[in-house]
């Protein structure tokens, strides 16, 4: 879906961009050229953003030092 009809990009190009690294605002903007014409695509694009660093923050491996409950010798 579009997300910034100015610069033509998508959803599927901002969780791209975000798992790549580009973790705020004007990384986006840097990057995508979001939000850098009218402007009326930064509330989705932060919707988007907020999103998927959550979806990849739940979706994050147990650290080392987290004890496993079902550890097998
Ligand atoms: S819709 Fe994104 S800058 Fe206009």
């Amino acid at each position: 879906m579009y997300i910034c009809i100015c610069k033509g990009v998508t959803d599927s190009a901002i969780r791209e961009a975000v798992i790549q690294g580009a973790d705020r605002m004007r990384d986006l903007k840097a990057c995508l050229g979001v939000a850098g014409q009218c402007g009326l695509c930064a509330c989705h694009t932060k919707e988007v953003l907020d999103q998927t660093r959550m979806e990849q923050s739940q979706a994050e491996p147990l650290s080392s030092n987290t004890p496993h409950l079902y550890q097998t010798a």
